[in-house]
């Protein structure tokens, strides 16, 4: 089976086909519109949902030009159905059902972190069920006790910022640009992470949730001290947050991990792309199996979407409704 995915919650546009027999992702592409909301430091979905609309039919044409396929040979279509913002959803989900119909193909909605967690099923080896996930990207922080497919435990989450989100907000406060995530990560290659001592919000707490808005605003009183920031207490900055963040969530999931007593340990979203992170988690929990996605799947993308509908695209009936959610609790899976 043939499975295209499409992509469009937030500033990605991502196209990619999955085939079911060879358990291989046979073609993508992927649009990042980064560049047009740095200007704003963030987001802007009215832009977001202009800029799918003018790319999605080139870059699926360029998807099926790479595949050597024809629209027919597609078995089914699968798009992110939420969470995410309704605009960028819209034009994902109608070019979805419009391609569908036109072509008499069943068509599935899909979680978007439900993709980022089961890309890592595409790992060789792949871990197996059950197992633990954090989810760490700009809109989510989640620890997961992922018992079978569909079936979500969560167990922790943030209390207010997503990960993705307080580098998204460093960046900004250090003048560093959007997205922040690579930008600091960059930056703070060279700085020294002791030079702060940011705290490590929650670890104290014996539960396994998150909170990251005291720790930007921890970044934010420090750096109003200082009266003129040098490029090197930038990057001291950048470090000492970053290695503050990566401590949080190796804690965490060493708590989870103990009290879960699972085995592995299963990463995704787009802050699992940071290699500092990676190498923390991996050092910290050497007697665990870590498994992250490459890098290039980390953050949004198309594959991860036609992955996780080849799943779920032949238990549905061919169904006409456009449904999309913007909010959509991963604990609140419908299909299946
Ligand atoms: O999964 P994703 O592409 O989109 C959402 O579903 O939110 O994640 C985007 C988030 C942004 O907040 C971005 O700053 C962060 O992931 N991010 C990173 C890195 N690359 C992307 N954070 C830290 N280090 C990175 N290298
Ligand atoms: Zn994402």
């Amino acid at each position: 089976m043939k499975v295209l995915g499409i992509e469009t919650s937030c500033d990605e546009t991502g196209i990619a086909i999955f085939d079911t027999e060879d358990n291989s992702i046979v073609s993508e592409q992927l649009y990042s519109q980064a560049s047009k909301h740095a200007e704003y430091g963030g987001v802007v979905p009215e832009i977001a949902s202009r800029d799918h609309l003018k790319k999605i039919i080139p870059l699926l044409r360029l998807t099926m030009k790479e595949s050597g396929l024809a629209l027919e040979d597609i078995d089914g279509i699968a798009y992110t159905a939420g969470p995410g913002l309704r605009g960028p959803l819209l034009v994902g989900a109608s070019t979805a059902k419009s391609l569908a119909l036109a072509l008499n193909k069943p068509s599935v909605g899909v979680h978007h972190m439900e993709a980022h967690l089961l890309i890592n099923l595409l790992e060789n080896p792949p871990p197996s069920f059950p197992f633990l996930t954090l989810l760490i990207s700009g809109g989510h922080c989640l620890l997961i006790h992922a018992k079978a497919l569909g079936q979500y435990e969560i167990i922790g989450q943030t209390l207010d910022d997503a990960v993705g989100e307080a580098f998204d907000k460093v960046a900004k406060i250090l003048d560093l640009g959007y997205p922040g995530g690579p930008k600091i990560e960059a930056l703070a290659k060279e700085g020294d992470s002791f030079a702060f001592n940011f705290p490590r919000p929650m670890t104290d707490k014996d539960n396994f949730d998150f909170s990251f808005s005291g720790l930007k605003t921890a970044v934010f009183y420090e750096l109003k001290k200082i009266k003129k920031v040098s490029e090197s207490q930038k990057a001291d900055i950048a470090a000492s947050f970053q290695a503050a963040v990566a401590e949080t969530l190796l804690s965490k999931c060493q708590k989870a991990l103990i009290d879960t007593g699972l085995e592995e340990l299963v990463i995704g979203g787009g802050v699992a792309s940071n290699e500092y992170i990676r190498e923390k988690l991996v050092t910290g929990l050497s007697d665990k199996r870590i498994f992250f996605p490459p890098i290039s799947r980390c953050t949004d993308n198309g594959a991860m979407i036609a992955y996780t509908g080849s799943f779920y695209i032949g238990k549905k009936e061919l169904d006409n409704d456009l449904k999309i959610k913007p909010r959509w609790p991963l604990s609140e899976l419908d299909h299946g």
